[in-house]
């Protein structure tokens, strides 16, 4: 069974993934086509489940939207005593370790997961457990808010494999990790 863990994310020029408010309105100052998704039901429809921060999940339940997820969501947190009575069954509380994490993840069949968040990317990323990662850069400088990387241990080389205008606005680059 293939293990991989990936990213598939968007941030400002200056690789933030939130404003100074936590907010996200910025990624709507783009519009997008209907219809047009920037490769990411492609990208869903090749990984098992998804593992995000507890701040993420919380973000996400905020909007004023159905679940968006159609595969199982697993949540990092120590803080979180329960999933809300409303998501259980789609998203699935887990903790300790990031090797325990994963173990208990793997056991389930899920192995090609999707790693979102900023705080569990950079936790995954000290750890080298980052295979490959889709950014989008948004045109926009928003001078505050978190980053997508902070400080890491050693350099982590990665591989351009893939990169794409969107509406003469939006840069999609894919890299993959390259290891040895
Ligand atoms: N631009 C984009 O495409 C994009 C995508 C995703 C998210 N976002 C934005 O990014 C912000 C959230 O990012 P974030 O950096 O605040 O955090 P996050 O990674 O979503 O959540 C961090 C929380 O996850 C929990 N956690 C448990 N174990 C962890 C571990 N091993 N590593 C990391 N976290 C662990 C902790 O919760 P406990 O305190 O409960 O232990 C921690 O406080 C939101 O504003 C969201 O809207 C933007």
């Amino acid at each position: 069974m293939q293990k991989k863990n990936s990213v598939y994310i968007a941030t400002s020029l200056d690789g933030r993934i939130a404003d100074r408010n936590d907010g996200i309105a910025w990624l709507d100052a783009i519009p997008i086509p209907e219809g047009e998704d920037m490769g990411y039901y492609a990208f869903t429809n090749e990984i098992d489940a998804l593992v995000m921060g507890r701040n993420t999940f919380e973000t996400v339940l905020g909007f004023d939207v159905e679940w968006p997820y159609q595969k199982p969501v697993y949540v990092l947190s120590n803080q979180l005593k329960e999933i809300p009575e409303s998501h259980q069954g789609k998203a699935f509380l887990v903790n300790g370790t990031l090797t325990e994490v994963l173990e208990q993840i793997h056991s389930q069949g899920h192995t090609r997961l999707y790693i979102d968040g900023g705080s569990t990317i950079q936790s995954f990323l000290k750890e080298d457990l980052i295979d490959e990662m889709i950014i989008t850069t948004f045109p926009i400088v928003l001078g505050g808010g978190p980053s997508l990387f902070g400080e890491f241990p050693k350099e982590l080389q990665f591989e351009l494999v893939e990169s794409k205008v969107f509406f003469g606005q939006l840069v999609q680059n894919h890299f993959v990790r390259k290891r040895g």
